[in-house]
């Protein structure tokens, strides 16, 4: 079934376990990531970037999801992940998206708080969740997300608390030292500015930049207020990769491989669930 975040997020927060978030952008994707929570029997978010929008509109993604969602008995949350134009928020909200992130972590403080407040507002009246972005994160190898120039910018708890008491946010995401795509050298990962944040805000945090961040980070990450850790490029890899192994060794009709590359994504997101777990 499908669910909005907020009926899955806070049990993940108080009981120190995290959800999930894969991208998606076909339908391998959003049934590979669906079984894999199946499999495990865990609550499992799917997420659609405004970045994939080229890939199918948010409306087929919906109906996509909803199809799916609607076979199993764990609970789905269709998310829309980093979206900064606010008429696709708004478009995604009315379709009945589970949980929307506005992301203004590129503009000035005021201007993300004010954007965020605007789409909190509208998000609640129809009983949809918000999340956040304060801070950035740098640009790693192989990334899909963000620009090559992104540069790591930490979130400051004094102002995280600021945002969260002004906006009513129902997550934030924080920038810790994570990054979109494949490190390039060793991650510098700063759990005790993360610890802050938490301690001052006192809400579901989410990491964003999950693929090859390693398991005891993820794990002390999830201790100190992650709720939410997003994965997308170790993905696309694994599918990419088995697939090409694949098409190396024999001549495979095209519905055999949809079927191969479902099973590559319920792998890497079966890892993920694994390491999430209290
Ligand atoms: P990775 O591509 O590093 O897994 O990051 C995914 C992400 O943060 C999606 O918002």
């Amino acid at each position: 079934m499908l669910v909005n975040l907020r009926d899955i997020i806070q049990d993940a927060y108080k009981n120190k376990y995290a959800l999930g978030s894969f991208n998606g952008y076909n339908f391998e994707t959003f049934k590979g990531t669906v079984d894999a929570g199946v499999e495990k029997n865990v609550p499992v978010i799917v997420a659609f970037g405004a970045k994939y929008l080229t890939n199918m509109s948010l409306k087929t993604a919906h109906a996509m999801v909803q199809s799916i969602a609607e076979e199993v008995n764990i609970p789905v949350c269709l998310h829309l992940d980093h979206c900064s134009d606010m008429d696709i928020i708004f478009e995604a909200i009315d379709i009945g998206f589970g949980s929307v992130m506005y992301d203004g972590s590129m503009l000035p403080f005021e201007e993300n708080l004010a954007n965020t407040k605007k789409v909190c507002e509208k998000a609640h009246a129809k009983g949809v969740s918000v999340e956040a972005e304060l801070g950035s994160l740098a640009a790693g190898a192989e990334s899909h997300e963000g620009s090559a120039d992104d540069k790591e910018v930490y979130t400051d708890p004094d102002k995280a608390k600021e945002f969260v008491e002004e906006t009513k946010v129902d997550c934030l995401a924080v920038s810790i030292g994570t990054v979109h795509g494949l490190y390039k050298g060793t991650p510098e990962i700063r759990i005790d500015i993360l610890k802050e944040i938490n301690e001052k805000c006192q809400i579901p945090l989410v990491l964003h930049g999950g693929s090859g961040t390693p398991e005891d980070v993820l794990k002390a990450s999830i201790e100190n207020g992650i709720a939410k850790i997003n994965v997308n490029t170790e993905i696309s890899k694994q599918v990419v990769e088995d697939t090409l192994k694949s098409l190396s060794e024999k001549t495979v009709h095209y519905s055999v491989l949809s079927l191969e590359q479902r099973d590559s994504v319920k792998k890497v997101v079966e890892k993920y669930i694994d390491i999430y777990k209290n």
